[in-house]
């Protein structure tokens, strides 16, 4: 990983300011001494996320995101810690030295601009005299210049090799030439791989060009689409297409909508729906399921309306489960893909689909059932129990509800048959977001409640250093012993959004889970002196019970009078300190 140093990354946070930083995504409102808005890492309408100019930190009470302003760009934009730390460097105006953060897309710089000099000479063949019947196609499929343009939409010549000859005349290195996938090297030479193709250049997370799908569009060729193969920059299953332009408006609308082709997700942009990608017709990936998840908390997968569309919905569904997701899914009819469903029923009657999708269950319902025959008695029999397997995987208990009345409805079977076949499921709330809570002891509590305000304030910190207390916690001591490490290693100053960036580079995931945990505790800002002063009691009386405890089972073991007499005079002690603070 490229290397900033410490104080190097605590400057660019300094030079800005979180409350800015986070009013750029989302409005913020004044509220006592902190800042209000509406949580972006999970589906809310409520202003459940709140922002501290004290502190720089950023708190979400209800999913639990928690961070500071690296983390929050992290987050919101997808991006690596260096990566959002150059960006907070820019906004701030802080000059990084940018051969120290140089990353491993300097190694492809030769392939990525190929690719651009590619996508340059498609697009000017589009406008040329060779592009007329190309740009008659695309007229006809309703694509706009102003589309073709915003896609980067070109043509390759039927004319030989003209990519070939331009990178060669460009010095390019056979090898690199070659590595673009761009271009085949048989036994008479270097040689185009596209001829006479609509081109679609395909671009990574970042919007940067690393391959392209071309289309026929007068000739009938066996593959409709031919993609560029793929190469260290270029994986399916690791990018979906048009993701860098719909990522704000799937922040802003908190959905995602996913479809199978680049030619759907331009229709759907032609008719102002921005926040949707495409997979590119193959399945979706554990990759594509993780980043879908962190672009939008809400997914609707609108897959062509054939069988493999159909069954495209079903694994897609999987995956998602996989990764604690569970979608919305719109279905088109006449086995339309949505580009044609937009074409012949226009925006309005697309629109409505899309604001009336279904969820899983009646997704799968309903494809069950377009697979039987329902007035034949056992395969009847077989749609019910599968119903009924699916119906128990469900957690929402209204859901459940709901679906098991639509059941008895369609099945004509007896209510409480059906209901007796359900297993008995604790019920969860319906909620956007569960969260755990969890009831600690008061001694948890002591030692939680210390950590919070130590990052709060530092006199409870040279107070914590004072009384040189043992939290007996392992994760609490570590924690509290980074506190103090921090502080001192600052010259006696703390910063809690620093320290977050510290513990957050020391890939101990115990011990970051614990900090977010704490920052997340809903506590008042300030405590008393004889506040904390409780929790240190709290702490050494744990202590010392736990040495007295100790104690007694040694005695009860042993059979030496002197040792038992030594261990009896330390009971003694212990009970004495037992209840006094220090
Ligand atoms: N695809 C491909 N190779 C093919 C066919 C399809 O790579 N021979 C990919 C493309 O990325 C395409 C997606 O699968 O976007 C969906 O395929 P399909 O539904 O056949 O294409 P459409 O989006 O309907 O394209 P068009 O309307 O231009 O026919
Ligand atoms: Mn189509």
């Amino acid at each position: 990983m490229p290397m900033l140093d410490n104080s190097k990354i605590e400057e660019i946070r300094k030079s800005v300011n979180i409350i800015d930083i986070i009013s750029e995504y989302l409005p913020l409102t004044q509220r006592g001494r902190n800042y209000f808005g509406v949580c972006p890492f999970h589906d809310d309408h409520s202003p459940s996320m709140s922002v501290s100019p004290d502190l720089q930190i950023y708190t979400c009470f209800s999913c639990g995101a928690t961070g500071n302003v690296f983390k929050f760009i992290m987050d919101y934009e997808n991006l690596s810690f260096m990566d959002a730390v150059k960006k907070v460097a820019d906004k701030g105006g802080i000059d990084v030295n940018l051969s120290l953060v140089k990353s491993k897309k300097i190694v492809n710089s030769e392939i990525y601009e190929i690719y651009s000099i590619a996508r340059k000479l498609y697009q000017n063949n589009l406008n040329s005299e060779y592009g007329l019947e190309a740009k008659e196609y695309l007229a006809k499929r309703d694509i706009s210049e102003e589309i073709i343009k915003e896609f980067g939409i070109g043509l390759s010549l039927k004319k030989n090799d003209v990519l070939t000859n331009l990178l060669i005349k460009k010095e390019f290195k056979n090898t690199d030439i070659i590595k673009s996938g761009l271009i085949i090297q048989n036994s008479h030479g270097l040689h185009d791989i596209y001829s006479n193709r609509i081109m679609f250049p395909l671009e990574n997370l970042e919007g940067k060009t690393v391959g392209f799908s071309g289309r026929i569009y007068n000739t009938s060729d066996t593959s409709k689409y031919i993609n560029t193969k793929e190469t260290e920059i270029f994986k399916k299953g690791e990018i979906l297409y048009n993701y860098h332009r719909a990522k704000d408006a799937c922040r802003l609308s908190k959905t995602v909508i996913i479809m199978e082709g680049f030619m759907d997700v331009i229709r759907a942009y032609t008719i102002g729906i921005f926040n949707v990608v495409a997979s590119m017709g193959t399945a979706i990936t554990k990759n594509h399921a993780l980043l879908l998840k962190k672009l939008a908390p809400n997914i609707i997968l609108l897959f062509d309306g054939d069988e493999a569309g159909e069954k495209a919905t079903l694994s897609c569904i999987e995956e998602l489960a996989n990764v604690g997701v569970i979608p919305k899914v719109v279905r088109l009819e006449e086995n339309l893909d949505p580009d044609d469903y937009i074409r012949k029923y226009g925006k309005e009657k697309f629109l409505s689909k899309l604001e009336n999708p279904i969820n899983v269950m009646e997704f799968k319902m309903q494809h069950l059932k377009s697979k039987i025959n329902l007035n034949d008695s056992v395969e009847l029999a077989k749609y019910v129990n599968e119903c009924l397997k699916e119906l128990n995987a469900i957690n929402d208990d209204i859901l459940r509800e709901i679906t098991l009345k639509k059941l008895v409805n369609e099945s004509g079977i007896d209510e409480s048959l059906l209901r007796s076949k359900l297993e008995n499921k604790k019920i969860i709330k319906k909620e956007t977001v569960v969260k755990e809570v969890k009831h600690y002891d008061k001694y948890e509590k002591a030692q939680r409640n210390l950590i919070f305000y130590m990052l709060n304030s530092i006199m409870v910190i040279k107070k914590y250093i004072k009384k040189t207390v043992f939290l007996p916690d392992d994760n609490y001591r570590r924690l509290a012993n980074k506190i103090r490490y921090f502080y001192e290693e600052h010259n006696n100053s703390f910063n809690v959004a620093d320290f977050y960036t510290y513990v957050n580079q020391s890939d101990n995931e115990d011990l970051i889970k614990t900090l977010n945990n704490i920052l997340n505790m809903n506590l008042k800002e300030e405590a008393a002196d004889n506040e904390i002063d409780d929790y240190f009691k709290v702490i050494n009386d744990y202590n010392i019970k736990n040495e007295i405890n100790k104690i007694d089972f040694e005695l009860q073991k042993s059979d030496n009078l002197n040792l038992k007499k030594e261990k009896l005079k330390k009971l003694v002690e212990l009970k004495k300190r037992e209840g006094k603070n220090d």
